[in-house]
């Protein structure tokens, strides 16, 4: 379990988590993930950025034994949350010397779910600077990227961001640098999607933060470090920035066929007017491949059965997923089947609040769709198409 050197004086002291396969109880994790902590010797102090989940907290103590760490005088802790902050405890009691530096809001969420003691704190400002020597580090305040106590630490002289979980990817990999940059974007899309996304206004503003910097490396806290910066940056400019693109995500359950059927004839009708569609039955999907889907589309139509007065559960489950991860999507529709009545449309209508969307005449019929449930379908495409026209995405 040896550190990983980045360069003199700067080790990567994390944890690899091949094994891990949830997060939060919430989000899959197909690929594991890591928990990145680094270590800076300056010439005149030693500090620790982020620890790691508690849960290897001996891989990352085990790293600093074998750098021969006997001082820490600082350690940097950029987020709360227990992923990166779980080993703190230990390694306060380990180097009974050192000071938490974060920000005033993060103290406040150590304080209450770490019980770490008041006076192991030194608070820190936007735009603060420690000396370490010959080397500085600068903070940078960046609220809920992805709680609201969140910085970024910039390493002036190296030009390395530590911006913990922003720029993040979960991913468990011997590489230290991205070494495949399409097989990183997939699983940066799927975090952003998954944890980003929600804060994408706020994360516009700290984009344009960043930029006022000279980076040569980004080393975020989950994933490989990005040694060639513009790729994981020209990634967010274009999920937080830009406009949606000419698609449809279409997220069903069909308990009888029906719904599927109408499904089937709206994603060839849109296909056939030169709309993308990425289809998701939900009663197999991997729920992050949806999220991941969210960011680049224009329009969500949700596909759902009756059941007991209302939609299919886990229709709800996503269409209220899609509501709390606002995405940059533009026109919502609704299309489905009842058998003897219900507010399905109604209900669903009323879980996204948050989507800043106009909504397109439902679809929903009575039993199997007739010719003019058809033509509905068939009309339904071309609005969208059209709207997608109108917005310059076709
Ligand atoms: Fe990786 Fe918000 O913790």
């Amino acid at each position: 379990m040896e550190a990983r050197k980045i360069k003199e004086g700067i080790y990567w002291v994390g944890a690899v988590d091949w094994d891990r396969r949830m997060f939060d109880d919430l989000i899959p994790l197909p690929d594991g993930t890591s928990y990145n902590a680094f270590l800076i010797q300056g010439s005149e102090k030693t500090v620790l950025i982020d620890t790691v989940d508690t849960t290897m907290s001996n891989v990352m103590l085990e790293r600093l034994n074998q750098l021969g760490t006997e001082h820490i005088d600082y350690i940097i802790t950029n987020h709360a949350e227990q992923d990166h902050s779980g080993t703190l405890p230990q390694i306060i009691e380990r180097y009974p010397e050192t000071q938490v530096v974060c920000t005033s809001k993060c103290k406040e969420m150590l304080v209450d779910l770490l019980l770490v003691p008041q006076d192991r704190f030194l608070t820190v400002e936007d735009g603060a600077t420690l000396s370490l020597g010959d080397r500085t580090l600068e903070f940078i305040h960046a609220p809920w990227v992805h709680w609201p106590e969140t910085m970024l630490t910039y390493l002036r002289e190296d030009e390395i961001l530590f911006p913990c979980d922003l720029f993040g990817s979960h991913l468990a990999t011997t590489d230290l640098y991205v070494t495949d940059e399409g097989g990183i974007y997939e699983a940066a899309k799927r975090y952003y999607a998954e944890i980003m996304m929600p804060f994408r206004k706020i994360i516009q503003k700290h984009l344009k933060k960043v930029q006022g910097y000279k980076i040569s490396l980004i080393a975020p806290s989950h994933g490989p470090l990005y040694d060639r910066p513009e790729f994981i940056l020209d990634s967010y400019q274009d999920w937080v920035f830009n406009n949606p693109k000419n698609i449809v995500v279409l997220p069903y359950i069909s308990m009888h066929g029906t719904t599927r059927e109408m499904v089937k004839y709206l994603v060839d009708a849109l296909t056939e007017k030169g709309v993308t569609v990425e289809q998701f039955n939900l009663a197999v999907t991997d729920i992050g491949k949806l999220a991941m889907a969210l960011v680049d589309s224009a329009t969500i139509v949700i596909g759902s059965p009756t059941v007991l007065t209302g939609a299919h559960p886990n229709v709800v489950y996503a269409t209220y997923l899609a509501n709390a991860l606002r995405p940059k999507v533009k026109f919502v529709s609704i299309i489905g089947s009842y058998g003897w009545g219900g507010k399905m449309v109604e209900q669903l209508a009323d879980l996204i609040s948050n989507l800043k969307v106009e909504i397109l005449d439902p679809v929903v019929v009575k039993g199997y769709p007739g010719t003019e449930d058809f033509d509905a379908l068939d009309k339904l495409a071309a609005i969208i198409a059209s709207k997608h026209k109108e917005h310059n995405l076709i």
